[in-house]
């Protein structure tokens, strides 16, 4: 397939590269080119003057036109709570009249309340649900994501969660990761044993996910009035055992050593991070760990958002991810992510398109298979409606800028 005539291919790389400082808003482009996809890949790409050469050795083509869009990789959302079985739109309306997240939490509502629901739902009604979330955000140009359990909170309805990712990567629709998220919140029979209900994670969730090879990543809530440090490298040490590296939620609303945590347990991400001090951003800056931000959770929570002038500026690799999820984020729009993570935090177009792409790709190790426009990657792309510039994607907040997405060559 060729397609033709596109405006500015963009985040063109020969190779894969993390990227730190003033180098994150370096993203190299192709005005004027055209792409050849095939077998659901992408083959090649150059100018559109270079069309007779590169298309020289291929038979017969399908040609699209692609009409002046821009067409980037599809983003790489690599932090989700995609499975869950209701929203949560009381605690929306308990948070506009004044209550906090921790007091709903604490009043038995949160990731409790969630937990609850989700012990009431069949697998398959489960599945049903979570997978129209899927296509609607591939429709809104997500081409890999991450999702987490942790609305289970039992071994049986962590795993029923679990099964529910793992159906869904089999469809092979995307590129799926899954990360268990038992230590997302002490259970009520729990809440004054947190030792049993680590030994439960330990001693019965991880061995019988491993046995299923359910999940890819480890993730624990590490807060105040959630899990501490100490508790979240226990919990961690255990699945590493397991082959399953951390993505750590931390430094959301409170300080406790997850960073700390987050460097020695050799984590893939620490994600949230509003809460950080200068201390906290340099040695993040100077570890390989990726810093997740999630500006939509931040903005529905009315908190500050994470600082990521101060994180690309100090060194840290930073991606942005649209955290999916009932009770923070009820939306995984990541055209909306980038939005904010350009209005409010600061980050360039440039910065903040590449921190939705290739860095959320490393986030989540789908970095060989999506990500950038890269030979050999997975053909999923986004193509705009025409626009001015680069920057007008996210400047034109809440608009929908997406004509098209392809997955594996073909348009959803
Ligand atoms: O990433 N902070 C912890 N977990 C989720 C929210 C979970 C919930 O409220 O249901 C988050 O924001
Ligand atoms: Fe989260």
């Amino acid at each position: 397939m060729l397609i033709k005539n596109i405006a500015c291919l963009v985040n063109v790389r020969e190779e894969n590269t993390l990227l730190r400082g003033k180098a994150l808003s370096g993203l190299p482009c192709i005005k004027d080119a055209c792409l050849i996809v095939e077998a659901g890949k992408i083959k090649g790409y150059g100018k559109m003057r270079e069309l007779p050469a590169l298309t020289a050795h291929h038979s017969p083509l399908t040609v699209i036109d692609a009409n002046g869009a821009y067409i980037l990789p599809c983003w790489c959302d690599s932090h989700t709570h995609l499975v869950f079985a209701a929203s949560r739109e009381a605690e929306f309306i308990d948070k506009i009249k004044g209550l906090s997240y921790t007091g709903i939490a604490a009043k038995g509502g949160g990731i409790l309340n969630s937990a609850e629901e989700l012990g009431r739902m069949s697998e398959s009604a489960l599945f049903d649900a979570a997978l129209q979330r899927l296509h609607e955000v591939m429709k809104l140009g997500t081409g890999a994501i991450e999702i987490k359990s942790g609305y289970g909170l039992s071994v049986e309805a962590e795993l029923k969660m679990l099964r529910v990712i793992q159906r869904l990567k089999a469809l092979d629709l995307i590129p799926v990761k899954a990360t268990f998220l038992g230590a997302h919140a002490y259970p009520l029979e729990y809440k004054n044993d947190h030792a049993g209900y680590i030994r439960l994670i330990i001693d019965e969730m991880l061995p019988n996910i491993a046995r299923e090879n359910l999940a890819d990543f480890i993730d624990v809530f590490c807060e105040q009035g959630f899990f501490s440090a100490e508790e979240t490298k226990r919990i961690c040490e255990a699945g590493i055992r397991y082959g399953l590296q951390p993505k750590l939620h931390v430094n959301q609303l409170s300080s406790i050593g997850g960073i700390e945590a987050a460097i020695e347990l050799n984590a893939l991400s620490a994600d949230h991070l509003e809460t950080m001090n200068e201390t906290e951003i340099n040695m993040l800056a100077g570890s390989n760990i990726i810093a997740t931000l999630l500006p939509t959770a931040a903005y529905f929570l009315r908190m500050r958002y994470p600082p990521a002038r101060k994180l690309i500026d100090a060194g840290a690799i930073v991606a942005l991810a649209s955290d999916y999820n009932p009770g923070s984020s009820p939306s995984g729009n990541m055209n909306t992510v980038v939005s904010m993570a350009c209005i409010q935090m600061r980050m360039l177009p440039e910065e903040a398109i590449h921190a939705a792409t290739i860095h959320g790709a490393y986030a989540m190790q789908v970095q060989e298979e999506a990500g950038s426009i890269t030979a050999g990657k997975k053909a999923n792309l986004i193509f705009t409606r025409p626009m001015p510039s680069l920057a007008y994607l996210p400047y034109s907040f809440g608009n929908n800028l997406i004509d098209k997405v392809m997955i594996n060559g073909k348009f959803v």
